[in-house]
């Protein structure tokens, strides 16, 4: 059976709209990711509503506190039986190993390594001077495989480097753009910058176990035409 890789990032502010959105596109989508956005805005009410369309829902709550509160935080959703859940590797060691131990059977725990709107200048203003964000992003991935996460949130253009090091990890891609999208750039719909996009085909024949796609979906003209033809690519 082929199971569709797509979580669907929905990113609105309004419940009913997210709602909306969600059953327009279900058949052609894996399972719906629900950011800090929205679960500080709807919480568990939220998603339990969202649990009604019969989706997988991935929590991408980024929590990141000490161990004893991290754990705590899991039990508290364990309720909502998320199937993926991220936490930031830069909590360490216990803190990864007890979220995971607090995480439901079913739940996958996946790291954040180094948020993509990081820098050098920025990691080097908190301390963190000795690595570049790819070599500190390596070095977190490797930390929570030792920590026994599941895996990490990881671009399309390190996905084959990570999968090859970490066989059996569990690797979240955001940041997609459909190929169409990127053949219409010169038109102006989408990105003109080719080198940097990889598109959810790309990213899946790359190792990628969830493909985290957002707006190149909810900001369609016609939702359900984009997520069909996502589904198409895979
Ligand atoms: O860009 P798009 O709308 O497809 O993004 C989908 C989701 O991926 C969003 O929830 C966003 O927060 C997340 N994302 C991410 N890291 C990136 C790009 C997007 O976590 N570098």
């Amino acid at each position: 059976m082929n199971h569709n890789p797509v979580y669907l990032a929905l990113d609105l502010p309004r419940l009913d709209a997210a709602e909306a959105l969600a059953r327009k596109v279900a058949g052609h989508i894996g399972g719906i990711k629900l950011g800090l956005e929205f679960f500080c805005a709807h919480g568990h009410h939220g998603v339990h509503e969202l649990h009604k369309i019969g989706l997988p829902i991935f929590l991408d709550l980024k929590l990141h506190d000490i161990p004893n509160t991290v754990a705590g935080a899991m039990q508290a959703i364990h309720v909502l039986q998320p199937s993926i859940v991220t936490v930031h590797a830069a909590g360490g060691r216990a803190m990864m190993e007890d979220a995971k131990a607090a995480a439901g059977e079913n739940c996958k725990v996946v790291a954040v390594t180094v948020l993509t709107s990081l820098d050098g200048d920025d990691l080097a203003a908190i301390g963190v001077s000795a690595a570049d964000p790819h070599a500190q992003a390596l070095r977190l991935a490797e930390l929570a495989h030792s920590a026994g996460l599941d895996g990490i949130v990881c671009s399309g253009h390190e996905v084959g480097a990570v999968h090859s090091q970490w066989k059996d990890g569990y690797f979240v891609v955001p940041g997609l753009r459909p190929a169409e999208g990127r053949a219409n750039g010169s038109a102006g719909n989408g990105k003109g910058d080719q080198k940097r996009i990889v598109s959810p085909r790309e990213a899946r024949d790359a190792g990628a176990s969830v493909l985290v796609i957002g707006r190149p979906i909810s900001r369609a003209e016609d939702p359900l035409a984009a997520a069909r033809a996502i589904e198409a690519t895979l």
